[in-house]
């Protein structure tokens, strides 16, 4: 098979390694990738919102399957072009992709499809949002409606943080045409938990779930990011909570998808509070996590590429996923100032030496290549995993994975995994 991976992170170089052993495989692009797909298969320099470039890509190398990424492509709506060349894609349609795309959208379709989750309103007005937020109180949530990369949700604790992030977000438009609508609900408090499942637009086979470290700082402090480091699995997310997941989130938002005639395909990552009475849905994402997908993918034990084709043309049922129980972590090295303005071009030394260790899998994300060697260039730059038997070995294999690289002016937190660790449920 002729495989294309859409994106240039951590999360698809995780991706390409899995493809890349697999004995179906006969040719692996990846646009426009990055240094550690690059040794894998072919980098193309075509970016991952630029759909056309990739459809005509795909047409041309007579592609068997595209696999995107991130959410951009899909909800730009890759997945319909490539099904008008007859090009099967493990992706959503645009129309199902809105359970990313909108907010208000998935919250529609988990009230239709009785998926418990925050109580929640719509607005399109800020002056009706301002009162609202004054009858209810805080601590409340404030979201843009549309996608924001990442940062259109505010967690408001006092009501003068959630005026502020109406003002913010509707009327000076710090997310553009994402915040005209705003989604505001109620704040859910516990655990939370990233499950992953494969999707045929019927059935889904269930990835795994994770804890991701959303916060830049060690202890949760700090402003959010992309994800510092993950997990896997949550000790809190025990196999019947992840069954109570996947009967009372995952699959009634297929039926309901299904039902009104926009199946899903693809990754489906469901953003889960594990609250006292039981798992409530916080957000879809239509596509896999990053730094979950480096967590998860080290844990498989089956080729993963017939289940994406299964995924694409609805025989998911027919295939069933071997992973180890060994615990997985990953551990993000991010440039100083990251999430906020930071430097690119510092020289990376030792990759090598911290690929070698054994259970270690060094994954590149915001990194270039020029003569010398790896250098710097993203705000997130490499995903440092490590698995091992227990969550506590995981997490030091992977710190010492990072000791061992030399990068100065790098930054990582010094505590993923400490909170599961700590929870005294390991191994369960
Ligand atoms: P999202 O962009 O929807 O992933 O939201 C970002 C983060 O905000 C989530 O991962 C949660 O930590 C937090 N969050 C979102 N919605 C809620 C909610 N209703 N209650 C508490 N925290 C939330
Ligand atoms: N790590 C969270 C995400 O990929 O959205």
């Amino acid at each position: 098979m002729r495989v294309l991976i859409i994106g240039s992170g951590g999360r698809e170089h995780a991706l390409a390694s899995c493809i890349a052993r697999s004995p179906r495989l006969s040719a692996l692009f990846v646009a426009p990738g990055n240094p550690g797909t690059a040794s894998l298969g072919q980098n193309i320099p075509i970016r991952a919102h630029d759909v056309a470039g990739l459809v005509a890509f795909a047409r041309a190398e007579k592609i068997d399957l595209v696999i995107p990424g991130p959410e951009a492509p899909l909800v730009a709506g890759i997945a319909d072009a490539l099904a008008a060349e007859n090009i099967a894609c493990c992706g959503p349609s645009a129309m199902a992709a809105q359970l990313e795309g909108s907010k208000r959208f998935s919250k529609e379709i988990a009230d239709l499809a009785k998926i418990p989750t925050a109580a929640w309103q719509s607005f399109t007005d800020a002056e009706t949002a301002h009162d609202y937020v004054e009858d209810v109180g805080a601590p409340i949530v404030i979201k843009a409606d549309g996608l924001a990369a990442g940062k259109g949700v505010v967690v408001a604790q006092t009501l003068d943080d959630a005026h502020a992030a109406i003002t913010a977000i509707m009327e000076d438009k710090l997310h553009g045409e994402a915040g005209a609508q705003l989604v505001i609900e109620e704040c859910l408090t516990g655990e939370e938990i990233s499950v992953f499942a494969l999707c045929d637009g019927l059935n889904a086979v269930y990835l795994g779930a994770a804890a991701d470290h959303k916060r830049v700082g060690d202890g949760d402090t700090g402003p959010n990011t992309g994800g510092m480091g993950a997990i896997s699995p949550p000790p809190w997310a025990t196999p019947h909570i992840i069954s109570d997941v996947m009967t009372s989130i995952i699959r009634p938002a297929l039926a309901a998808m299904a039902a009104r005639g926009t199946p899903f395909r693809g990754f489906l990552f469901a953003g889960v509070m594990l609250e006292q009475d039981g798992p409530k849905l916080i957000e879809f994402n239509v596509r896999f996590g990053d730094p979950e997908c480096e967590t998860l993918l080290p844990l498989l034990q089956s080729d993963l590429l017939p289940a994406l084709v299964a995924a694409t043309n609805g025989t998911l049922a027919a295939i069933n996923l071997a992973w180890t129980d060994a615990a997985s972590a990953t551990v993000v090295m991010c440039a100083k100032g990251y999430p906020g303005a930071y430097a690119t071009g510092g020289e990376i030394f030792g990759l090598e030496e911290a690929a070698m260790i054994p259970g270690v899998n060094i994954f590149h994300a915001g990194t270039m290549a020029d003569q010398s060697g790896i250098l710097a260039n993203g705000g997130r730059v490499l995903a440092i995993n490590a698995t091992a038997a227990t969550l506590e070995e995981a997490v030091a294999l992977a710190y010492t994975a990072e000791g061992v690289i030399d990068w100065a002016d790098g930054f990582c937190r010094r505590d993923i995994g400490r909170r599961a660790i700590f929870a005294g449920k390991w191994p369960s």
